[in-house]
């Protein structure tokens, strides 16, 4: 890599006492006035917010090193193609993974796509059950039922208990000799609930059985090791994790891989090309069709290094105490319900009020410049569990803090007092 091509270095050094103003001051948008006061930005489960030093390796990018990748002998290219690879290598090395099981997509919802498309399409008969829990985001649930129409075969869920837990007795009921893969959410986007990815890979893989695990809540929020995790399939999004949208990343073990057809066809997917057939280029790029998104990836990998920098430990615990705060709060104001109170749970705060429905909560809140999100989160199902139309959701991040639970719960009396 020549030295203009290098990406800027991240602006911390590696794991400082966690400060939350210093934070703070990394992402730029905080300090943004909205309806004329302070912004408390609780809507991190949708997508995060992004650091400068984010800003900064894409906006590097485009100035010093943009080309083409793979295709070109000039500098540029060059560059491009070096920055673009090293992101690979940093994405993998976050994740446990070897770089050539680290496929490129759009997101978690892509890389699903991909998974039930490539991997378990040609694979999936008649009678045949894809086997999910009661608590997947629409993006876990479709793509299953797509293929599964095409061939025949079944999408089953496993129940939840009443804190938003999955029922483990009932999901090892489910889990028979018809059973072709399982897939499942590490954090619940709507409850916040860290299942039991571990026990559920160990057991299933114990019946032959595959796992694709749903990482998009996870990654920013808890360590993850894949090669410990051993799951088949693992999905994130780059802008959930305080890098670029648009981005994100299939992990799959090499052998399925390897074993996969291309989904895609198109440029770079290729090694050879004639009219009478083609053959396909070495993984990962045998999934990975078209001018790819390169800056995404070095914001990807820029984000990556950013929370590491911070250290995951220090995060974890920096969210696990406000969302003991969090529920201490919103436990005291009346009429209020919480759903979602797993023992184990990550940053993730959703109820409702009976007072007032959730839409008309989310524009107090907004007067208020409390950012969260309502409506059913992209997990209808989980709304017909739990008997409601829509939750308000305040999920939490790196740079939230006290000032922004006391925020939402003044926002909330406030609620109470107008709808009473
Ligand atoms: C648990 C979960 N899975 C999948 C997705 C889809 O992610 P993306 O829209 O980045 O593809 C989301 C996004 O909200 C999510 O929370």
């Amino acid at each position: 890599m020549s030295t203009t091509a290098a990406r800027p270095a991240p602006s911390r050094p590696a794991a400082p006492p966690f400060d939350l103003a210093r934070i703070r001051a990394d992402f730029p948008i905080l300090a943004e006035p909205v309806r004329g006061g302070r912004l408390a930005y609780l809507d991190n489960g949708a997508t995060t917010q992004k650091p400068e030093s984010v800003l900064r390796a894409m906006d590097y990018y485009y100035r010093h090193q943009n080309a083409n990748v793979h295709r070109a002998v000039h500098d540029l290219a060059e560059r491009a193609t070096t920055a673009y690879e090293a992101a690979r290598d940093r994405i993998a090395r976050f994740l446990g993974a070897a770089r050539e099981e680290i496929v490129f997509t759009r997101g978690t919802t892509e890389a699903i796509n991909l998974a039930a498309y490539s991997y378990l399409l040609p694979r999936l008969k008649a009678g045949d059950e894809i086997l999910l829990t009661g608590m997947e985001h629409h993006s876990n649930i479709v793509p299953w039922q797509l293929v599964a129409a095409q061939a025949g075969a079944k999408v089953v869920a496993a129940p939840l208990k009443d804190a938003g837990e999955l029922d483990l007795a009932a999901w090892r009921g489910l889990l028979n000799e018809r059973t072709r893969l399982v897939a499942v959410v590490h954090v619940s986007n709507t409850l916040g609930t860290i299942n039991p990815v571990e026990t559920l890979i160990r057991e299933a893989h114990a019946h032959g059985v595959p796992v694709l695990v749903d990482g998009a809540q996870a990654i920013a929020h808890m360590a993850v090791d894949l090669k410990t995790l051993d799951a088949d399939f693992y999905a994130c999004s780059a802008h959930k994790a305080y890098g670029p949208t648009g981005f994100g990343v299939l992990y799959a073990k090499r052998a399925h891989l390897e074993a996969m057809q291309p989904w895609h066809g198109g440029g770079d997917m290729i090694r050879t090309v004639s009219f009478e057939g083609s053959t396909w280029n070495d993984i990962p790029y045998k999934f990975e069709a078209g001018t790819p998104d390169m800056a995404g990836a070095i914001g990807f990998a820029a984000a990556l290094d950013y929370i590491e920098a911070q250290g995951l430990g220090a995060i974890a615990a920096h969210e696990h105490a406000l969302l003991e705060q969090g529920t201490a709060q919103l436990s005291e104001i009346p009429g209020l319900r919480l759903i979602g109170t797993a023992a184990r749970k990550a940053g993730i705060l959703s109820f409702v009020m009976d007072c007032a429905h959730p839409q008309d909560i989310g524009t107090i809140l907004d007067q208020e410049g409390v950012a969260v999100r309502t409506g059913h989160h992209c997990t209808m199902p989980l709304m017909q569990r739990f008997g409601i139309p829509a939750t308000v959701r305040a999920s939490l991040a790196i740079y939230n803090g006290a000032d922004d639970l006391e925020q939402l719960t003044r926002a909330l009396h406030k609620v109470r007092r107008l709808f009473r």
